[in-house]
């Protein structure tokens, strides 16, 4: 026998030497809750996760930032909701009052992504504007995308993460941009998002009202091709970085990503990922921390250079302890 594969994991050092994919903190990138509250308030199915208020966004926000990750990604819970989402592109709205508070904490230059997208602040609970017939208007919401990224640009997001799945909405929202002089606003294209029963929790995180569900715009779990197809629609309208969402059943469509763009490709662990694995762990049942770092390497190895977890503060902690 010649080939003896095992001497290459005779020891943590040799594993080390060999090892092809490292989770690194600076490109982990932590969301993040806000809301019009005095204290921040737990979410009941994302254990660890919490609706901040102002004043804790801030403090956490610093704190993420000296842990050393690589950004923050912020989502507004509105108390008042209505039809067209107004309060999203509100100066006086949650969200831009958050980005304003983080970017007065934490400097100019860390990455705040702002999530722009109008599902948390519609009383339909849809991501887009409704026509007559109660459909989702793909062109009518595009330009309140176009409104929104430029409002939460001006509290101080430097990048917009579009997260809706309408038909050219990267474009549209980068015409409004440039357009306002915000060219070098980033955009993060959430480009292959599936109607995935994950996201579960995060509906409570951000006391969704949706009824019904997102099939006419987030994509068949049952679809690969397709995902190129959109990635590629993004990446010609100008996105920057392109996402995949949700990372854990969708590692193959990350691979093929990685293989056909040349901009950075980001995954999102989501909250019925991070759900998952916090009750098993709490049941005992494996290992939380062995867990979250297999998980996250997992996504890494697949292709992902960014990765959105709820995890990211923790995780550093450990990369860091782990030196
Ligand atoms: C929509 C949005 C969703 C998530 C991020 N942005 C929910 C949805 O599409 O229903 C889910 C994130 C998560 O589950 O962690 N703006």
């Amino acid at each position: 026998m010649r080939e003896r594969p095992r001497r290459l994991r005779q020891s943590p050092t040799m594993r080390a030497l060999v090892r092809e994919t490292q989770i690194q903190a600076d490109q982990l990138i932590l969301p993040m809750f806000v809301r019009d509250i005095a204290a921040p308030s737990p979410i009941n199915s994302m254990p660890g996760v919490v609706q901040h208020s102002l004043v804790s966004l801030a403090n956490a926000a610093v704190e993420a930032q000296a842990a050393g990750i690589g950004g923050l990604m912020l989502f507004g819970v509105p108390d008042d909701k209505d039809a067209c989402g107004t309060e999203a592109l509100s100066v006086d709205g949650i969200l831009a009052r958050g980005i304003s508070a983080v970017r007065a904490a934490v400097g100019p230059d860390f990455v705040i992504v702002a999530d722009v997208c109008l599902d948390e602040f519609t009383d339909h609970g849809h991501c887009g504007v409704l026509d007559s017939q109660g459909r989702v208007d793909n062109d009518a919401t595009n330009q309140l995308y176009g409104e929104m990224a430029v409002a939460v640009a001006r509290a101080g997001a430097n990048v917009v993460g579009l997260s809706g799945m309408m038909d050219g909405q990267v474009g549209v929202v980068r015409d409004a941009l440039d357009h306002a002089g915000f060219h070098d606003v980033v955009i993060l294209a959430y480009a292959a998002k599936y109607a995935s029963a994950f996201y579960g929790p995060f509906r409570d995180a951000v006391q969704s009202s949706l009824t019904g569900d997102r099939k006419t715009y987030q994509q068949d779990p049952a679809n690969r091709r397709e995902s190129a197809r959109e990635v590629r629609l993004d990446v010609e309208q100008g996105a920057d970085i392109v996402m995949i969402k949700p990372a854990l059943s969708y590692l193959d469509v990350v691979a093929d990503t990685r293989a056909t763009v040349d901009v950075p490709v980001a995954a999102y662990v989501v909250s019925g990922e991070l759900a998952m694995i916090e009750a098993a762990a709490a049941a005992g049942a494996i290992d939380r921390q062995r867990a979250i770092l297999e998980v996250l390497t997992s996504v890494k190895r697949a292709g992902a250079d960014i990765i959105c977890t709820y995890w990211a503060v923790e995780v550093a902690a450990w990369l860091k302890a782990d030196k």
